[in-house]
């Protein structure tokens, strides 16, 4: 982090700042007196919103009093989903290669991650059924995904979300989908609709928790805000422990909020025809180099190439790093099945992606 000169692909935000029409928000916002404590949940009014947003974009029907809990960040929303369901001892399944934050997460509420790597297939990944199958024990509680995936930038498709609650509930699991990644995904045939929500196949009845965050949407990652969509019990007991947490989310900030959701769509628009020429130039870039293969990712704003006969990831980088000033993650911080690759982060200028992929291609031709 220190050092000068780096060409940074390491981290999980774009580069974009937020956008001016929501800062300007935050500060009326501020000017309007929002300055005060509101509801554990989050100002009414963002949840009506956030309940619209889910009707226009999913075709889903939501109670914004009961079943959405705004949260400081989506990674607090997951704090409080997992909090929530799991007990000391409970095991829960995580797909993996995926950030390491839900399986850290699990172990601080003293119940065991276990996770089972999705299967790479014909240069495409897919989700292991019958590892997961075999993974079920008594102690099973909770099975975790994240699609869009970070590190992977696999989608989950409409089958495998259709076997994911069919799986869930014969195991009368949680099923917890991280989908904070929703908005940035390129398969559809207009940019800017979202990936499918495992909410559109599940009904408000099914143990289903989804975790979300404006940080990624909306280019807003220091200001910390998220929500939590849960079965109606979970909601409310949700909106309680965040008294015992933060509260609530930062009341300006939730305000500024409702302005994105409601004035967004064209920057998101925007910033994804950028991020899909920085996904295919990486691509391109990567395919022509020696020892790497990479899958085509179809959401998030990562590539994962594995690099033929790496063994450890963690010091290909720092040697990347230190000799040619390219800083990327190493796989195996993404858990099991990550080892072998490396994420490298394309939200990024091309004046940065353009070098950084020049002096990967010498490196690995060395
Ligand atoms: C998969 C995934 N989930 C959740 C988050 C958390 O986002 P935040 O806490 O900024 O809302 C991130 C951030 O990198 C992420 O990659």
């Amino acid at each position: 982090m220190k050092m000068d000169g780096v060409l940074k692909l390491y981290f999980g935000e774009s580069n974009i700042p937020t956008p001016e029409y929501i800062k300007r928000a935050a500060a009326q916002a501020l000017e309007e007196g929002y300055t005060f404590y509101t509801e554990n949940a989050g100002l009414p009014g963002l949840r009506q919103d956030l309940a619209e947003y889910y009707r226009r974009l999913h075709g889903v029907a939501l109670d914004p009093q009961s079943e959405i809990v705004v949260t400081a960040s989506g990674v607090q929303a997951l704090n409080v989903g997992l909090r929530c369901v799991l007990n000391p001892g409970d095991e829960a399944l995580v797909l993996t290669p995926a950030w390491p934050n839900a399986s850290a997460i699990i172990r601080m509420d003293n119940a065991v991650p276990v996770e089972i790597p999705l299967a790479l297939h014909g240069g495409c990944y897919a989700i292991d059924f019958d590892a997961l199958e075999a993974a079920v024990t008594t102690r099973t509680r909770l099975l975790a995904y994240t699609s869009p995936s970070n590190p992977l930038g696999w989608v989950a498709t409409e089958e495998e979300q259709a076997r994911l609650l069919e799986f869930s509930r014969r195991h009368d699991l949680w099923l917890l989908a991280d989908e904070v990644y929703d908005r940035i995904y390129y398969r559809s045939p207009e940019l800017g609709t979202p990936a499918p929500s495992i909410l559109g196949k599940a009904s408000r009845h099914d143990a289903v928790m989804v975790a979300q965050s404006f940080s990624k949407t909306y280019c807003m990652t220091g200001w910390r805000l998220g929500w939590l969509v849960a079965r109606r019990d979970v909601g409310d007991r949700a909106a309680q422990l965040n008294e015992f947490i933060v509260s609530h989310a930062t009341s300006f900030i939730q305000r500024a909020a409702q302005t994105a959701l409601a004035r967004g769509e064209e920057e998101i628009r925007h910033m994804l025809g950028r991020l899909k020429e920085n996904r295919d130039f990486c691509l391109a870039a990567l395919r022509q180099m020696p020892r790497a293969s990479v899958p085509s990712p179809d959401g998030a704003f990562y590539v994962f190439p594995r690099i033929d006969g790496l063994t450890d990831s963690f010091d290909f980088c720092r040697r990347l790093l230190e000799e040619t000033r390219v800083g990327i993650a190493p796989g195996v911080a993404f858990g099991a099945g990550g080892e072998g690759s490396v994420r490298i982060c394309y939200a990024a200028e091309r004046t940065i992606l353009e070098p950084a992929m020049e002096r990967l291609d010498r490196f690995l031709s060395r």
